[in-house]
């Protein structure tokens, strides 16, 4: 009886733990939703929690239910559309709305503005990489701009989901591997997106996707069961949610998958017991595309009816596309399955949203401003190229870079002038037209008669004749610029692959190249983590470019002349090989360590013929010049629980450029009640430094920051011996020790 005492103590302890406090914002909206719900019929507060698309005239959805739309917003028995192109036409339907239907209640169009709007930045997993919370709220904050211009109220956007596995395409639209980085850009896009006032007409409501932990799906096969213990979650996979809600995000998208053997979108736990009771978030959470009744192919319910009932059950608000909740609705509450009071709370959640965004306000003041005059702004541009630029990581480089007394340069590759690969998956409104391509910005670098460009090969296939008009090229040419990797349509959603090197047709056009014995720098497009050991042994330099956004060929022209030094840091390991994913910087150490002294060679975790470490690892980076960290100093080797830990170290830039790096700060619990991974992230700092110049870069760390999960499921952090390491990746070497008093 005491075990069970004890348990129910310590999860009312974590159940109350974090539950910020509603804002007076959020309960003057409530106030409105609940006058307003009382003079609302059953059918048209069922309409607030569904979503459609639109066509004009009749549309058969995915249930099979012929609806004309124009009349179902007059009937209110719709709230919400996504994914309409056309300003004209969200125009067309708020004034439906507000003028023809019953009470008014103004629509809410949402759209998956991912990476951009207009201008697409480097896709997530490359801006990530540039590990400056600053841009990236900047960048966020463009987007919002010119997706309000177009009449657009809410984004599906940020993707919070921490994923180690390469295999799953959609790693493209995250932050990498880690947590603790993964919150930090989740709450700087939210703050992008919703500003200071959600009501203001250039912020958008932000949605914490994808509710929950879909990035680990098994064997990184996208729409894949999620199996993990709550205290995996907790520690690995909830940070970057959590972070996300604290930043003020307005909506939640629950995930397809199925998380601890219930489908996420009618998982009551993660929708209901820790979303609103744990974390306290009082928005509402939307499906993703059809995923309520999806728990029919999941198998966990009978029909769509019940796949409505055990959504609405769970605490969710808005069934996006399908219709469940719009046919089954009205039956459920009859029959008593659904409570009249489950659907008030359902539907004031999405009233009070928006509320909060000002649309009964003024229900058309989105799209007001003239979008011609927002989008492609200069600055915004030139923005873009510097975060495309802070974005990319240099992985290898002989010295052959920053090019030097280079007169012609070859510009090879299926990437070299690719403007719709380049701006990668979930262009939302970018435009290829748009892009500035290597090719482009090579030929303004260095003057387009001192370039030779030859596409060499397809993604996939070869070019009849395009090798040996490269290799035509690379002859001509005093150093080849070489732009491989992956098209856009092999990232993002329903993307995965077993194979993650360069395909064979670019690595036959690699060979050929470097047979011509001119110097080679590969140039890798992808959203994705490779393996890259190939391009890595036969390059004279190994630039990661990402899918590097609308600015992308500037940004190369910038790094390859030396005009910008490289600072990417790899938020994501590049694998040795396909077979080691996931793999990640902080995984744990078992029990049977390689370095292990009392085995012999066989008998430990490791694989017969391949390293466990990655070939660049979380963190990683080079830059032209040489960062060297020294003096690492404890400044408080004790700290009480609650208390901060100070660690400072020096930095000096040792070499001839200037130079960004990024310093980072890992932690290890050395004896903690669960295992613990062998680093983790605990502090970062971006700096500049001109050469020659040093730093001293201090951390603070509350030891809060320290907290993992307990055996009882309870967050805290312990009393205990740490270690504790400064450098410029996750294999940082320099050293020191802390105790948790
Ligand atoms: C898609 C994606 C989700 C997106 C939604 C709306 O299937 O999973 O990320 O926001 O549908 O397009």
């Amino acid at each position: 009886m005491k075990r069970f005492l004890f348990a129910l103590t310590a999860l009312a302890v974590v159940a109350c733990s974090t539950a910020p406090k509603m804002s007076q914002e959020e309960k003057e909206a409530f106030k409105f939703a609940d006058k307003l719900i009382e003079k609302m019929t059953l059918q048209e507060k069922l309409g607030q929690l569904q979503q459609f698309v639109t066509k004009k005239g009749d549309v058969t959805g995915p249930d099979g239910v012929k609806r004309n739309l124009d009349e179902a917003i007059r009937q209110g028995t719709v709230g919400s559309f996504l994914s309409i192109r056309s300003k004209e036409e969200m125009l067309r339907l708020q004034k439906i709305a507000i003028e023809e239907s019953r009470l008014g209640i103004p629509l809410i169009f949402g759209f998956d503005i991912i990476h951009g709007c207009r201008i697409q930045f480097p896709e997530n997993l490359g801006a990530s990489c540039s590990w400056d919370m600053e841009a990236l709220e900047h960048a966020a904050r463009i987007a919002a701009e010119e997706t309000t211009s177009l009449g657009i109220h809410w984004t599906f956007s940020p993707m919070c989901d921490i994923s180690a596995d390469p295999r799953w395409g959609r790693v493209s639209e995250g932050a990498g591997e880690d947590p603790y980085l993964g919150a930090k850009v989740a709450a700087a896009i939210v703050r992008g997106y919703q500003g200071d006032d959600l009501a203001s007409d250039n912020t958008i409501a932000a949605c914490v996707k994808h509710f929950a932990a879909y990035g680990a799906p098994q064997a990184g096969r996208d729409y894949h069961t999620v199996d993990m213990s709550e205290m995996m979650f907790r520690d690995r996979y909830l940070p970057p949610y959590k972070a996300a809600l604290e930043a003020g995000a307005a909506t939640v998208m629950s995930s397809f998958n199925d998380f601890m053997g219930i489908p996420a979108s009618g998982n009551k736990w993660l929708m209901h017991t820790l979303l609103r009771e744990e974390l306290g978030f009082t928005g509402f959470v939307v499906s993703d595309y059809n995923a309520v009744h999806e728990q029919v192919k999941h198998g966990t319910a009978a029909d769509g009816k019940d796949a409505a009932c055990q959504a609405m059950n769970a605490h969710l608000n808005m069934d996006m596309v399908y219709g469940d909740y719009i046919t089954h609705g009205e039956a459920l509450v009859k029959e008593g399955k659904v409570s009249e009071k489950t659907i008030n709370q359902l539907c004031r959640e999405v009233l009070a949203v928006k509320y909060r965004l000002g649309l009964f306000d003024d229900p058309f003041k989105y799209g007001r401003q003239n979008h011609e005059d927002v989008a492609y702004r200069p600055e915004n541009l030139q923005f873009a190229r510097e975060v495309a630029a802070k974005s990319m990581v240099l992985l290898s480089n002989n010295g052959v870079l920053p090019l030097k007394n280079v007169k012609k340069i070859a510009v090879v590759g299926p990437l070299a002038d690719a403007p719709r690969d380049q701006i990668g998956a979930w262009i939302s409104f970018g435009e290829a037209d748009h892009s500035v391509t290597t090719l482009s910005a090579i030929k303004e670098r260095y003057g387009a008669p001192n370039v030779i460009y030859a596409k060499g090969s397809d993604f996939h296939k070869p070019i009849k004749g395009g090798i040996e008009e490269a290799v035509r090229a690379a002859k001509q040419a005093d150093v080849v610029l070489l732009s491989l990797g992956l098209p856009y349509t092999e990232g993002g959603e329903a993307t995965s692959l077993t194979e993650i090197t360069v395909p064979e047709a670019q690595q036959a056009l690699l060979d050929a190249v470097k047979k011509s014995g001119k110097r080679v720098v590969v140039l890798l497009g992808t959203g994705r983590a490779m393996d890259v050991r190939n391009e890595v042994e036969k390059a004279d330099a190994v630039l990661v470019t990402w899918h590097g956004g609308t600015m992308e060929g500037p940004a190369i022209a910038d790094l390859v002349s030396g005009d910008k030094n490289p600072s990417g840091h790899l938020t994501m390991s590049f694998p040795y090989c396909v077979g080691q994913c996931p793999v990640h910087y902080n995984m744990k150490i078992t029990g049977r360590p390689r370095n292990n002294p009392q085995h012999d060679k066989k008998y430990l975790s490791r694989y017969m013929h391949t390293p466990n470490e990655p070939l660049f690892p979380f963190g990683y980076g080079l830059s032209y010049t040489e960062f060297e960290y020294s003096d690492l100093q404890v400044l408080t080797p004790e700290v009480e629980l609650g208390g901060v830990v100070k660690i400072s170290v020096k930095v000096t830039n040792k070499g001839k450029y200037d130079g960004d790096d990024v310093a980072q700060l890992y932690i290890r619990d050395l004896v903690a009640e669960t295992t613990r991974p062998m680093r983790e992230l605990k502090g970062f700092e971006r700096f500049s430094l001109k050469a020659g110049e040093s730093k001293v870069v201090t951390f603070e760390v509350p030891t809060s920051d320290l907290a993992y999960c307990h055996r009882d499921l309870s967050f805290k952090a312990d009393a205990g011996a740490f270690k504790v390491w400064v450098g410029e990746d996750s294999n940082a070497t320099l050293e020191g020790d802390f105790t948790i008093k």
